[in-house]
């Protein structure tokens, strides 16, 4: 793999490499396209506080994720489809992360089983995604096969009630493939009858995370929150944390960007659970903008993706190692000898 040198050349590079239709899947959103612009657009409005000589030798970027150390507080998102961006898929992505003490979370629409990504990352900090399927018992199943394998949570995610409307899938003739997904045939495979994305419940209820919490043997976290009233009601409903999300731009357009939702949703958990952030993180000060704000870690989509296409694993932990070295060099800037040290009053404004 040739050197990847900034963050920036990722997607350069990994366009290069990707079919051209799954480069338009990976990188599109919804409808205009605003909230995917703007999750980028509104961190680089963010302003830090420059703090001189703070006697920093090193600064420590570890942190806890759902009480299991870390040794940084980048996760990488639950994407779908892996595999059509490098033959290792999932597995890559997770040797990548492990390789940089992270933790992962795994996509119900994976190419990789669970088990498969467990045994390339046996010691790494797993968590499963959720996409519940209209037959429940076949999800139920889904989870309690991935608890034994150690995943150690399960991300319900909330906002793909329905699919979005991507225009430029739309333009590719994107399709659901659904035979290269292990969860989708075993659920076809039980009884489930759909064409497509319809296999997703799009009627999911707050009663229904009630018995997620209650049955799923591992903490909850609610992922697609961008509203303070529900990330109370999840509160209220047992989530061990809430991820603020839009789904990096490809569900509700003209939603705000998360770092602008992220303040009243801490301001509403109020500390009861972990409120973590995705979407539009490109920059290690984004990423310390979160922090700063209240999140306990985030969840990078594209980024990764990205290193991914380009050279498997190792690409994944050049592009995560980036994102992680520049997260350190802000923190030592502003004075942060650790991510303790990274609130509020590190940012202007
Ligand atoms: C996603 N996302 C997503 N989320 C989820 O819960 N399950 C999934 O299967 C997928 N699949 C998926 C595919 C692709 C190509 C993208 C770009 C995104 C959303 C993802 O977890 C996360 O919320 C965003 O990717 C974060 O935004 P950035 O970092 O990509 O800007």
């Amino acid at each position: 793999m040739e050197p990847i040198l900034t963050l920036t050349d990722l997607e350069p590079l990994a366009r290069e490499r990707l079919d051209p239709d799954w480069y338009e899947y990976y990188a599109s959103g919804a409808a205009t396209e605003t909230t995917l612009r703007e999750n980028v657009e509104a961190f680089r409005r963010v302003r830090l506080r420059q703090r001189v000589l703070c006697g920093i030798e090193r600064v420590d970027t570890s942190t806890t994720i759902l009480g299991h150390p870390v040794d940084h507080p980048i996760v990488t998102a639950p994407l779908a489809y892996q595999a059509f961006a490098h033959g290792d898929g999932e597995a890559g992505m997770a040797r990548g992360a492990a390789s940089l003490g992270g933790a992962i979370c795994l996509s119900t629409f994976s190419n990789k089983t669970p088990a498969e990504v467990a045994a390339a990352a046996p010691d790494a900090l797993r968590f499963l995604q959720v996409y519940t399927f209209r037959d429940r018992a076949i999800t139920d199943t889904l989870i309690a096969q991935a608890v034994e394998l150690g995943y150690r949570a399960v991300f319900l995610t909330a906002d793909l009630a329905v699919p979005g409307p991507r225009d430029r899938e739309r333009r590719i003739h994107w399709t659901f493939p659904e035979d290269s997904m292990p969860a989708v045939r075993f659920a076809l495979d039980h009884g489930a009858d759909a064409e497509g994305l319809d296999i997703v419940d799009p009627a999911l209820d707050w009663d229904y995370l009630a018995h997620l919490v209650e049955t799923a043997g591992v903490p909850v976290v609610l992922k697609g929150v961008l509203d303070a009233e529900d990330a109370r009601l999840a509160v209220e409903h047992g989530v061990a944390g809430v991820v603020v999300s839009n789904h990096g731009g490809r569900q509700l357009d003209n939603v705000p960007s998360t770092i602008e939702a992220l303040p009243a949703i801490v301001e509403a958990v109020d500390g009861r659970a972990e409120v973590f952030l995705d979407s539009g993180i490109r920059r290690g000060a984004d990423v310390f903008a979160a922090l700063a704000l209240g999140a306990q870690a985030v969840l990078a989509g594209r980024l990764p993706l990205w290193g991914l296409a380009i050279g498997g694993a190792e690409g994944v932990t050049a592009a995560i190692a980036l994102l992680r070295d520049e997260l350190a060099t802000t923190m030592h800037l502003t004075g942060c000898a650790d991510v303790a040290a990274v609130g509020p009053e590190r940012l202007l404004g």
